[in-house]
């Protein structure tokens, strides 16, 4: 089995808040992340897929294939957008990154079965110090 990863990029704008919260309390469990007037990442997203070596192409799975699935199911979703209000897979969910990999999780998984190979990790990172792996488990 081998392990290929492609990543994409994208800036999207959302909010962590509980509306039955005030700004004070949402201030203390989510920081900065909770401004009433939104504030932006610049997301950086790493698709693992694995699989077999293919004997005729020497690929697991072919690079502009994978990427072209990820913009298309993803990035072209989320890329300059409000995560909390405008993209259709995070409908009515909390927009933390651990819930943004399980949902591009959700939309890939298919995909990436479809390109012949299976679907490892999705990692997101929303800072450069902090980053969430997603394994489907
Ligand atoms: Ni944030």
């Amino acid at each position: 089995m081998v392990y290929v990863t492609r990543r994409e990029r994208f800036n999207a704008a959302h909010r962590l808040f509980k509306a039955e919260w005030s700004d004070e309390k949402n201030y203390e469990v989510f920081g900065k992340c909770s401004n009433p007037n939104w504030h932006g990442h610049n997301y950086e997203l790493f698709v693992t897929v694995k699989g077999k070596v293919s004997g005729e192409t020497g690929f697991v799975v072919n690079l502009k294939d994978l990427s072209r699935i990820i913009r298309e199911h993803i990035i072209s979703k989320v890329d300059h957008k409000n995560l909390n209000i405008e993209v259709d897979f995070l409908q009515d969910k909390f927009v933390s990154t651990e819930i943004i990999v399980k949902s591009i999780w959700e939309q890939l998984e298919h995909q990436v079965k479809l390109l012949g190979a299976q679907l490892h990790c999705i990692k997101l990172t929303e800072t450069e110090n902090n980053y969430v792996e997603y394994y489907g488990e």
